[in-house]
């Protein structure tokens, strides 16, 4: 965070931002026109940018490449993730429900969880999803069984290599204690792997691990390949995907590879362990996919200055559509579009209007000095993981979702209203 006041690092916005005297516009739309068209909260999208990263996960990593939907999933992402060629990663029914809504083939999908319900393997098979990725043997269990009445799957085993990436503990998922996958030094990814040789209503196709979220270092992933290495030679499986976890910077001063420097690192490192190059290498990138192609813009409500203590902004979301904070300590910048080149002198909170003191969406926040009830704030980079972890928290409607290119703005989700709020109740 700049203690210095400096402006926003624009590094930190989509490649279509411009500063025309100090207002921000993304893909030539003027975000503050588009504050005022949709209201606030509103999450903006740059539609261009999500397309470039998707094209450069298929030119670096090659077919098969999925886009982790957990990270953003609408109907008009899954499509889109298709449409630029990728495969798409789905956790759940629901996930799975919205990317075969938006039009991707079931055969590009690539179903995940830890707890997979039967109904969620049946509703799998019954589509044809591409790929299954097993995580327990209980699973082995249910799906070789279910999947006799369907033709056999394509199943890949998920590994923890036993690498503890360096992240926030809640999202690293690589280490042996952890409720994700077969370990490795125990043994189970082996009898795992044994196991589903035997079986013949399943496709053994190859070996998965994914060692956590929000990685800087491609040493971390490196490390898992030269773990799992000799493994993946041994059983020769057609696919191993090393899965996603490809950090993105957040803040001033954050410096995060590039998504074709990530396949660079993984691929050179399956070379050096002489695996074949029959073997596909591939990846499940979510938040490097779509984070920086998306900005939040907010109306700040009140200003509360405490004397010698703090000053407060309250803005009109929160913990409800950008949980990331109190989450997990994230942190953001905050910006005004109306004079993005400004310094931010003064030091500041910015709160949302939820019922909790821990309702913070960045706790130093430098802002402008005559930043003033009414205006519109933005945090830029809050493309992953805000709207798909958005709640109702406080009866909230969850923010509408809007997408740029080429000077146009296509709302892809609309806000959703107080009826919304009723439409479950019986
Ligand atoms: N593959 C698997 C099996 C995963 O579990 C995940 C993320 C990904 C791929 C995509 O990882 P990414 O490229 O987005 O790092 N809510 C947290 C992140 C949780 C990540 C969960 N799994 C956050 O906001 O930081």
């Amino acid at each position: 965070m700049p203690e210095n006041g400096n402006a926003l690092d624009i590094s930190l916005l989509p490649d279509s931002a411009r500063i025309k005297n100090g207002r921000l516009s993304i893909a030539g739309v003027d975000l503050l026109d588009l504050a005022s068209q949709y209201g606030t909260p509103l999450f903006v999208y740059d539609e261009q940018y999500l397309r470039d990263r998707c094209k450069e996960a298929v030119s670096a990593w090659g077919e098969g490449v999925a886009y982790a939907s957990k990270a953003f999933l609408s109907k008009a992402m899954a499509r889109l993730a298709y449409e630029e060629g990728m495969s798409l990663d789905v956790s759940t029914g629901g996930e799975l429900h919205v990317a075969l809504a938006g039009g991707v083939p079931a055969e590009n999908l690539v179903l995940h969880g830890n707890n997979k319900s039967d109904q969620e393997l049946i509703t799998a098979l019954e589509v044809g999803v591409g790929r299954i990725v097993v995580d327990s043997f209980d699973e082995i269990d249910r799906l070789v069984s279910l999947a006799k009445n369907y033709p056999p799957p394509k199943v890949l085993v998920r590994v923890t290599p036993g690498v503890e990436a360096h992240t926030h503990e809640y999202i690293m998922t690589g280490q042996q204690d952890s409720k994700f996958g077969f370990g490795f030094a125990s043994g189970e990814a082996r009898q795992a792997v044994e196991r589903l040789q035997q079986c013949a209503s399943v496709e053994l196709y190859g070996i998965h691990c994914h060692i956590g979220s929000q990685i800087f270092m491609l040493d971390s992933f490196v490390k898992a390949v030269d773990i799992l290495a000799d493994f993946i030679k041994e059983f020769a499986l057609p696919e191993f995907c090393i899965g996603g976890g490809l950090g993105v910077a957040y803040v001033e001063g954050e410096k995060a590879p590039s998504i074709t420097e990530w396949a660079f690192a993984v691929k050179d490192a399956c070379a050096k362990h002489n695996i074949p190059s029959s073997i596909k290498i591939t990846a499940e990138p979510g938040r490097s996919i779509v984070a920086t192609a998306g900005i939040t813009l907010y109306t700040v409500g009140t200003i509360k200055k405490i004397p010698n203590i703090r000053t407060f902004v309250s803005v009109d979301g929160g913990m409800s559509d950008n949980p990331r904070p109190v989450l997990y300590g994230s942190g953001y910048e905050v910006f005004l579009p109306r004079e993005v080149d400004a310094p931010r002198p003064m030091k500041t909170t910015v709160v949302g209007k939820h019922c909790e003191s821990g309702d913070i969406i960045v706790k130093d926040a430098q802002v402008p000095d005559d930043l003033a009830v009414g205006d519109i704030l933005a945090t830029p980079v809050t493309g992953a993981y805000g709207f798909s972890m958005a709640s109702n928290y406080n009866r909230l409607p969850r923010p509408p979702i809007v997408f740029v290119k080429d000077g146009q703005a296509r709302l892809v989700v609309r806000r959703e209203t107080f009826d919304d709020l009723l439409r479950n109740e019986v």
